[in-house]
């Protein structure tokens, strides 16, 4: 694979999207931001791509009320930055299966437990955390996975532990899990650049 083109997914904050920034600017993680792609015109993810001088494109239902444009508008825009890899990092929408089927294999997410617990639908945000802590666990984490046509099915490519403590609440928790993953998926994609990770 040449070098890792990402486009970077993101609803809200971006935080993740922040830290994939840093890591290639410190030298840590080699590869390209080609684009940032966003489904809500007001998230702050576009600050931060503004403030690095990524190129982004606001693609939702509301730009693209028709769903077979909409995937065009998707695929347009992955082709026209010539992306080799998708990074979701705090997306919130399903990606569409013809663009799944167009990049195989080659679309990872992040999410904030250690699948395949705490997966699946309704499970994201502070939800997973209120769940991980009614369960009784000791110990949570971050993972990721490659995506497929299921939601946090695909075959686990990484993972940090995070331990659950005694007065731990959702939004304590949940504040150690996201400075986890501000690790694990620069980490995470530099071991994909260094083919340490393999994806087929
Ligand atoms: C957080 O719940 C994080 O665990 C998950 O997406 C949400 C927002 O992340 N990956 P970000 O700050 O927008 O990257």
């Amino acid at each position: 694979m040449n070098k890792l083109r990402l486009a970077i997914f993101s609803s809200h904050s971006g935080s993740n999207f922040q830290a994939i920034i840093d890591a290639i600017k410190e030298g840590r993680l080699n590869a390209e931001i080609a684009c940032l792609i966003t489904n809500n015109s007001n998230a702050y993810c576009i600050e931060r791509a503004k403030a690095n001088n990524i190129p982004y494109r606001h693609i939702s239902n509301k730009t693209h009320p028709n769903q077979s444009d909409y995937e065009k508008a998707l695929m347009n825009t992955l082709r026209e930055f010539n992306v080799n890899l998708i990074v979701l990092a705090g997306y919130m929408k399903m990606i569409p299966p013809s663009i799944i089927k167009a990049y195989k294999n080659r679309i990872v997410n992040i999410h904030p437990a250690l699948l395949p617990k705490f997966g699946g639908k309704g499970m994201f945000g502070i939800n997973v955390h209120k769940a991980v802590i009614d369960a009784g666990e000791k110990i949570t984490g971050a993972t990721v996975h490659l995506v497929d046509e299921i939601y946090d099915n695909g075959k686990i490519l990484n993972q940090m532990q995070v331990e659950v403590l005694p007065d731990d609440t959702p939004e304590s928790l949940a504040q150690r899990v996201l400075a986890v993953e501000h690790q694990l998926y620069p980490q995470t994609l530099q071991l994909i650049a260094e083919h340490k990770i393999q994806l087929d």
